[in-house]
């Protein structure tokens, strides 16, 4: 049985007016991946490059440390009476008036080895020159090893670097210990590096800004050939199917304009189609009310009763003819749609069957021997719609039993080879030649006169549209040769077969 099925909301698909989906553009979705990512990267370039300037203007101040604490050095000295003494006149000239920033110095004795003994080295030290501010080195190894130690350090409340080392000089007493000192303000350097990072990182945020101003505009511009098209479709009339112009657009949409002009090319087959469908059904069917018409009118005009029943009886026969052509119209209509319900499995041979008792009495009547070959209870299940194919069964039948003179033998048979289920109707009438067997599936074709006047050549092409509907196909063969040189025809469905054949098998 079909079954209506709810129809399930694909994903995306809004609601209601209430649900619409926000939709970014393609300018804020490039945005979106970029500006994060550039972004952290800049942080992550303004943080090293903050150290390396850090650790750059520190190697320069301190290397311009390094000149004072050598004059410092140089300027102590033994006097004849064996004490210590520092050459102030040096200092002035080269420590205190060498540089722009005021340098503050400091040289003291110590009064031990600071590394053996540091507290001795401090309560017996003895200042020679200089501020008593500055701080000791936190470290005395670092300040007694060859070169000198540098550390920074608060200095009445400003942040300076200062420089120590710890020098050994022999005196007649023995060995002595000078603390050699000498520290600047950082001032000068916190502005050199922070002015140095401030301009680096304002040269990137320009940088980031020019790229998201470039990226703006180039996804715009890239997209104008769309905004173009989409004005140029929309200003299209109804019936105007020209192909877009593919050409214009970026390489990315244009699979996008092909697949749509593939799209309109089909639709406009279609609708020619189905306008020639329109016109060939109302030439069909005007030929016979102009006919009808004309017995009515003779009818009317008749004065012998015998004669008048003669033309209403003859009218009678085209009206119903008429009805016929009018409801296989309607079969081919249906056949071409897709049906709301889907395909089903269901038993071929049953439906051959069905059809075959339906058409016994025009077969008696018409003086054919209609019989089924092979079991009588076999079974092919195929998938389709039912109703459809018992149409283009019956559409088989018919014909066969149309052209195959009195007399004549007619069989079908069911079964299934190579994944399909087949139906064959096989008669031993006059056949239809190799070549013209295409051409009758045609719509309107007849190809050769009918015994009974004949249809409208609709039942084949109604046939062949209800089986392709379901995937499958009919095809025209030889049939059963006879005695009077018939060739006869063999008309075979063939369905794709129900992958759940198996739990209907009995
Ligand atoms: N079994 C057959 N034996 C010989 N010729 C056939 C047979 N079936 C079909 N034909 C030929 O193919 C033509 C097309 O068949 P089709 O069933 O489409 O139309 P029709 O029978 O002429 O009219 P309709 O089926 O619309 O009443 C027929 O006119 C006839 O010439
Ligand atoms: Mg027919």
């Amino acid at each position: 049985m079909y079954g209506s099925r709810a129809r399930r909301r694909k994903p995306g698909e809004a609601s209601g007016p209430a649900m619409r989906r926000y939709r970014l553009s393609l300018k804020g979705m490039l945005l979106c991946l970029l500006l994060p990512g550039m972004l952290g990267s800049l942080a992550l370039d303004r943080y090293n490059d903050y150290h390396t300037l850090r650790d750059m203007a520190r190697a320069v101040y301190d290397g311009a440390l390094r000149v004072p604490m050598g004059v410092l050095g140089r300027s102590v000295h033994l006097e004849a009476n064996g004490q210590l003494d520092v050459d102030t006149a040096a200092i002035a000239y080269k420590v205190i008036g060498s540089s722009e920033t005021p340098v503050r110095y400091q040289i003291q004795r110590l009064g031990a080895d600071p590394l053996a003994d540091p507290t001795t080295a401090l309560a017996a030290a003895k200042a020679l020159i200089g501020d008593a501010e500055l701080p000791l080195p936190p470290d005395w190894r670092e300040a007694a090893a060859p070169g000198m130690a540098f550390f920074d350090a608060m200095v009445e409340g400003e942040p300076m670097r200062v420089a120590a080392q710890v020098r050994p000089v022999v005196t007649p007493r023995g060995p002595a210990f000078v603390l050699i000192q000498a520290a600047q303000s950082n001032a000068e350097r916190t502005n050199a590096e922070s002015s140095a990072w401030r301009q680096e990182t304002w040269r990137d945020v320009r940088v980031l800004l020019v790229m998201a101003l470039l990226l703006w505009l180039g996804v715009s511009w890239g997209l104008r050939p769309l905004v173009r098209l989409r004005a140029e479709v929309a200003a299209r009339a109804p019936d105007d199917a020209t192909p877009l112009d593919a050409s214009a657009v970026p390489g990315e949409v244009a699979p996008l304009v092909e697949a749509v002009n593939h799209h309109i090319r089909r639709q406009q087959a279609m609708v020619d189609e189905q306008t020639q469908f329109l016109a060939d059904a109302s030439h069909q069917l005007r030929t016979p009310l102009t006919v009808m018409l004309t017995q009515a009118e003779y009818a009317l005009r008749e004065s012998d009763p015998q004669r008048m029943r003669e033309s209403v009886r003859a009218l009678i026969a085209r009206l119903d003819k008429t009805r016929r052509l009018t409801t296989q119209l309607l079969s081919l209509a249906l056949a071409r749609h897709t049906p709301q319900a889907g395909p089903a499995a269901f038993d071929l041979a049953a439906c051959g069957r069905d059809v075959l008792i339906e058409y016994l009495p025009m077969a008696d009547q018409r003086g054919i021997d209609l019989g089924w070959e092979g079991d009588e209870d076999g079974a092919a299940w195929v998938r389709g719609h039912a109703d459809g194919i018992r149409e283009a069964v019956a559409n088989l039948l018919h014909n066969a039993l149309e052209y195959t003179p009195r007399g004549g033998q007619i069989s079908l048979a069911c079964g299934e080879a190579g994944g399909f289920g087949w139906l064959r109707v096989t008669d031993n009438g006059p056949g239809i030649p190799a070549e013209r067997r295409e051409e009758a599936f045609d719509r309107f074709a007849r190809l050769a006169p009918a015994p009974e006047g004949g249809g409208a050549g609709l039942g084949l092409a109604i046939a062949r549209a209800f089986v392709q509907r379901d995937n499958g196909d009919i095809t025209l063969g030889d049939g059963d040769s006879d005695a009077q040189g018939n060739v006869g025809l063999d008309a075979t469905i063939r369905l794709p077969l129900s992958r759940v054949a198996s739990q209907h098998a009995p």
